[in-house]
């Protein structure tokens, strides 16, 4: 199967996530050291750092990891919105605007400030509410060779129907074959 043609700047509403095989994008507690510190594909954070627009989070991201200059290992700066019930009890920060409203408003919010860029919506909280409301464009994935068995799943909604989604790059229903095998355990 192709890799992905490289993401233009296109005004959409992107997830972008790395992902274990089991649908993680973060172990309990926010863990994250199961991501390798650097993407294998050429020119990927390029592509991001030229792209993104915005970036719209959720108040558990935030909370876990509150620095803004932490996106694409700081080498990303723009405005950042992270969407809570009680923005009344956010510390301050540079760039950062703490958003309290419908979850369409606040993706509309990101869409201005972004320019005309895409907003990265760096929480499966949100996108999948934006993607229950058909808000979400494009979701982008990077699945690794781990199994994490609990944490943060990129989508968690159970009792929910089957969302049918195609790919985008290769046969847009084709199935994707994975062939690996355990090697022990991570530390911690
Ligand atoms: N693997 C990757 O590439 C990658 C990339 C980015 C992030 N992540 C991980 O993603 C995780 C965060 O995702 P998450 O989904 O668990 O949490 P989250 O989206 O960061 O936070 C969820 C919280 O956001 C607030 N919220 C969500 N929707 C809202 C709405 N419509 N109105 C008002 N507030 C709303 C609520 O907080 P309150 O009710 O408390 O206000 C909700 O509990 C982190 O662990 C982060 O490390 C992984």
């Amino acid at each position: 199967m192709r890799d992905t043609t490289p993401r233009t700047a296109a005004g959409k509403v992107l997830w972008h996530f790395s992902m274990s095989l089991d649908g993680f994008v973060a172990g309990p507690g926010h863990r994250m050291d199961w991501m390798p510190a650097a993407t294998n594909r050429p020119g990927l954070v390029e592509e991001y750092l030229q792209t993104t627009g915005a970036v719209l989070g959720g108040r558990d991201g935030w909370d876990a990891f509150p620095d803004a200059r932490a996106v694409y290992g700081g080498a990303w700066s723009g405005p950042v919105f992270v969407l809570t019930h009680h923005p009344e009890d956010a510390e301050p920060a540079d760039g950062v605007t703490f958003l309290s409203c419908d979850v369409a408003d606040a993706v509309q919010i990101a869409r201005s400030a972004a320019g005309g860029k895409n907003v990265e919506v760096l929480s499966p909280t949100i996108g999948r509410q934006l993607l229950a409301r058909g808000l979400l464009d494009e979701m982008d994935l990077h699945v690794l060779p781990v199994l994490l068995g609990d944490g943060v799943r990129l989508y968690d909604a159970p009792g929910g129907s089957p969302v049918p989604l195609e790919l985008d790059n290769g046969d847009p229903v084709e199935e994707i074959n994975l062939r690996c095998r355990p090697v022990g355990q991570l530390s911690g």
